[in-house]
């Protein structure tokens, strides 16, 4: 190793390292270095290698070359507990804490202060914690029980965790893809302090705004190779895409023209348990038509309540015409209306199945004949939207756990895409998705719909609901407060609209 003399070392060198999951090449003989005090973004597609990279350096996984050197000295890490002791912390694109366990124990888990080097001392732990919350100017209950945080709060005891073991290094796994405006603009505070403390912050994200908002370099994975790596500053985010993709997006959202047909949904004073209160609205067949809201505005509950998760108290529904009234999801999916959930993991994937079940699971009575399941024309058909939504995999054979967190999004797409719905309601579909895959995902939207489906569109990101939709319909505290011709609307006039208390006032011109 050269060193120049006025050079502090690096926080972080990863040199030449590769890694295969039996004959699946992931990584290349990947190099990253990450000085100490700075913002470091990794960006890439889904399946580039992003997570598997920072696993290597987690010590979760062991790459098959290569080496880590932290703060100037050579490690090897052949387990996570390696990994942490050299000052190295993660936190993992889906969030590894003990639901059942506080805050305190959370921080403390693995380390906890002990009396008499046996019992556990669950105050000291406490009021460690507590002094940690205060340092940092957290708003966090230690002794808060960790299952009834928000994700942007449990997002922050990671962050407690990772200071409390003194970490140098910090890979944070798509921290935002599950936050809200509020709660990530507070977290982005939370990492500019830590780099001002020293602390090296590796960042990943398909929220390329963010990236260049935060970071101060950046890398590009594509297909385990890093094809890119500079300043942020000299990096424009159409280079940080053209490196991802391989070639220049432009036109990003793809253009299309509605031709709205027949009423596919109208649902007339629906109310519900959960807080909807006399939502009226129709759908036509051709329309993409998107739900714009904050969080709590019941934009989630108005699809659980379409999909016969929740059951209306008031109201009617009609589908194409005919009395519509889900007493369950299996109901919803007999009269055709497909979900995609938002939260993947828990209501949506089932990870332990090979691909091509999450992808058929709801069509299988299609590929049955006589009470026997016809497996050569289901796998044909998995294989087939598979490839549609360009899923990044082995085959349909392969476990969903062992996709990419974008890669599983792109699974569930699929499963609706095969079992051809009228109606399909999407709720933050692109959420951990690369760009090129977005674009990819919104024109199959466009596509249902021109085919006459009519497609529901729930986002947070209101960019991508003025790029893709048609219309615009605004939910606050339950109740649809206004709607627009996406052409006639703005940001301002959606925000207006969805966060004003009290009477909806007239939409922006
Ligand atoms: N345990 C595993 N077994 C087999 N293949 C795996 C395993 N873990 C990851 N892979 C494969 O390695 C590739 C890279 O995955 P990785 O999760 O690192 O991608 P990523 O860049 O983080 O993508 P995303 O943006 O979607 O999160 C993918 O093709 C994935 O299917
Ligand atoms: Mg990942």
């Amino acid at each position: 190793m050269s060193e120049t003399p006025q050079a502090t070392p690096m926080a972080l060198r990863m040199v030449g390292i590769s890694k295969s999951f039996g004959p699946v090449q992931v990584l290349r003989e990947v190099g990253l270095e990450v000085r100490p005090a700075t913002v470091h973004a990794l960006c890439g597609e889904n399946g580039a290698g992003k997570s598997t990279l920072m696993k290597v350096l987690a010590g979760v996984h062991r790459s098959d070359q290569g080496r880590i050197e932290i703060g100037g000295r050579a490690r090897d890490f052949k387990q996570p507990a390696d990994a942490i002791a050299a000052g190295v912390a993660m936190i993992y694109q889906e969030l590894d804490l003990a639901e059942d366990l506080s805050v305190a124990e959370n921080v403390f888990l693995g380390a906890e202060p002990r009396r008499f080097g046996f019992a556990l001392d669950l105050r000291a732990c406490v009021a460690a914690t507590a002094a940690l919350i205060r340092e940092n100017g957290f708003k966090l209950d230690p002794g808060a029980r960790v299952g009834n945080l928000s994700t942007g709060d449990c997002q922050l005891v990671e962050i407690l965790k990772a200071l409390r073991k003194k970490a140098s290094i910090l890979a944070m796994d798509e921290p935002t893809s599950s936050l809200s405006q509020p709660e990530a603009k507070r977290l982005f505070e939370v990492v500019r302090e830590l780099r001002r403390r020293g602390i090296a912050i590796i960042y990943i994200s398909h929220r390329l705004e963010e990236v260049e908002a935060l970071a101060d370099e950046v890398s590009v994975l594509r297909d385990g190779r890093v094809v890119y790596s500079g300043p942020m500053a000299q990096t424009p985010i159409s280079a940080v895409v053209a490196h991802m993709v391989g070639r220049e997006l432009s036109d990003y959202y793809p253009a299309h023209a509605a031709r709205p047909g027949e009423v596919r949904l109208s649902v007339e004073g629906l109310s519900t348990a959960a807080g909807l209160r006399g939502i009226r609205f129709e759908l036509r067949a051709g329309e993409v038509v998107g739900l714009a809201g904050l969080v709590g505005a019941g934009r989630t509950e108005l699809a659980r309540a379409l999909f016969g998760i929740d059951r209306p108290t008031e109201g009617t529904l009609r589908l194409s015409g005919r009395p519509y009234s889900p007493a369950n999801p299996c109901e919803a999916i007999a009269e055709r209306v497909g979900f995609l959930t938002e939260d993947r993991k828990r209501t949506g994937l089932c990870l332990g199945l090979p691909c091509g079940w999450n992808i058929t699971l709801p069509s299988l009575p299609r590929f049955t004949r006589a009470g026997f399941l016809s497996l050569a024309r289901e796998q044909r058909a998995a294989a087939s939207f598979g490839e549609k939504v360009r899923v990044k995999w082995g085959g349909p054979g392969d476990p969903a756990s062992s996709l990419s967190g974008g890669n599983q999004q792109k699974l569930l797409l699929a499963r609706w895409l095969l079992s051809d719905v009228e109606l399909l309601i999407v709720d933050e579909p692109t959420r951990g998705v690369d760009v090129g895959a977005k674009r990819e995902i919104y024109q199959l939207l466009h596509e249902l719909a021109a085919s006459g489906r009519a497609v529901l569109f729930i986002s947070s990101e209101l960019p991508e609901l003025l790029g893709v939709t048609d219309r615009i319909l605004v939910m606050r505290r339950g109740r649809m407060v206004g709607g627009f011709a996406t052409r006639d609307a703005t940001p301002e006039s959606i925000m207006q609209l969805a966060a004003v208390d009290g009477k909806a006032p007239a939409p922006l011109p």
